[in-house]
């Protein structure tokens, strides 16, 4: 992990709010893993803020951001040419089991962020299935980067593109096919899984899916799901991203932000 001063290469709004930038940054470039993340300094606030690693691309990095505050929107103002400094990679990625051959991605919003990383990653050596959903096909980012191996299935809350309903309404017609699920999303999204697909703490009861044919189909199943909780320093000094795991205390920013989704106890976790 280490800081750099980086150049904008390119930051353009590409569905809404939400922005793709891309940046020369050779060294993280070279070592990021899917699911790792950066902290950049925006402005001149104190906190530096996270971001997920969205895309590499020879000695270039791009990160996928929707504009949510101040630090955000200065950061979407920053064109061509504009320098930002950037700490990273950081955190513990993605894993991927030997023997798995089927990985079942689940995308719910700007979620899209660092699983793209992990589909472009995987698809060399997996079968890969990118579910990512949105509210309607307007907030669907476009996904030019993805291998041409990767299934896309899109889903939208309003059936304006793909199939409709939630990622989570899609998740069962994959689970048998798929060896290792992998999800990053709003907290709701990560509820419905876990009662899907781990056997976990109990949300809402899927509408399409009985309680004992989800628990049939997804027996033996991993999750991992990234945790995007409210950070102090990023590199594990502080505390501030703590969260109480079956497993024991841990930092987000160290040991995370990719969990076990069964590990995980939701109702200590505030996103
Ligand atoms: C490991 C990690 C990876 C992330 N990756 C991405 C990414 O790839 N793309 C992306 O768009 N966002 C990502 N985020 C969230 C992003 O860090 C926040 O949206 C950003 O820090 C907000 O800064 P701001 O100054 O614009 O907003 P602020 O003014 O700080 O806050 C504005 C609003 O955003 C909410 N907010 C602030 N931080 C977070 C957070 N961490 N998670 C959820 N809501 C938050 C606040 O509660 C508030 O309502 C990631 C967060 C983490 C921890
Ligand atoms: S944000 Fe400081 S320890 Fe994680």
């Amino acid at each position: 992990m280490k800081e750099f001063v980086c150049t904008i290469t390119s930051n353009v709004e590409i569905v809404p709010g939400v922005n793709l930038a891309w940046l020369e940054a050779p060294h993280i470039a070279a070592t990021a893993q899917p699911g790792q993340f950066v902290t950049l300094r925006c402005e001149d606030f104190i906190l530096r803020r996270p971001l997920s690693i969205h895309q590499v691309n020879s000695g270039r990095v791009a990160f996928l951001f929707k504009v949510v505050g101040k630090g955000t929107l200065w950061l979407s103002q920053r064109q061509k040419g504009d320098r930002i400094d950037i700490l990273g990679p950081l955190g513990k990625g993605f894993g991927i089991e030997a023997g798995s051959r089927n990985l079942l991605l689940l995308a719910g919003g700007i979620g899209i962020s660092p699983l793209a990383f992990l589909a472009q990653h995987a698809a060399v050596q997996h079968s890969v299935r990118l579910i990512y959903g949105a509210s309607t096909a307007r907030e669907l980012c476009p996904l030019s980067s993805l291998p041409s191996g990767v299934q896309f299935v899109p889903a939208t809350e309003d059936g304006s593109m793909g199939r409709r309903g939630l990622v989570t309404d899609v998740l069962p017609d994959f689970l048998e096919w798929s060896d290792q699920l992998y999800a990053c999303g709003p907290m709701g999204m990560y509820r419905a899984m876990s009662e899907l697909a781990c056997h976990s703490e109990a949300a809402e009861q899927p509408k399409n899916l009985t309680r004992g044919k989800a628990r049939e189909e997804s027996k033996l199943k991993k999750c991992q799901v990234s945790l995007e909780v409210r950070m102090g320093c990023g590199i594990g000094a502080c505390y501030g991203c703590s969260i109480n795991t079956k497993k024991g205390l841990k930092k987000v920013c160290h040991d995370g932000p990719v969990f076990e989704l069964d590990d995980i106890i939701w109702g200590e976790v505030k996103i």
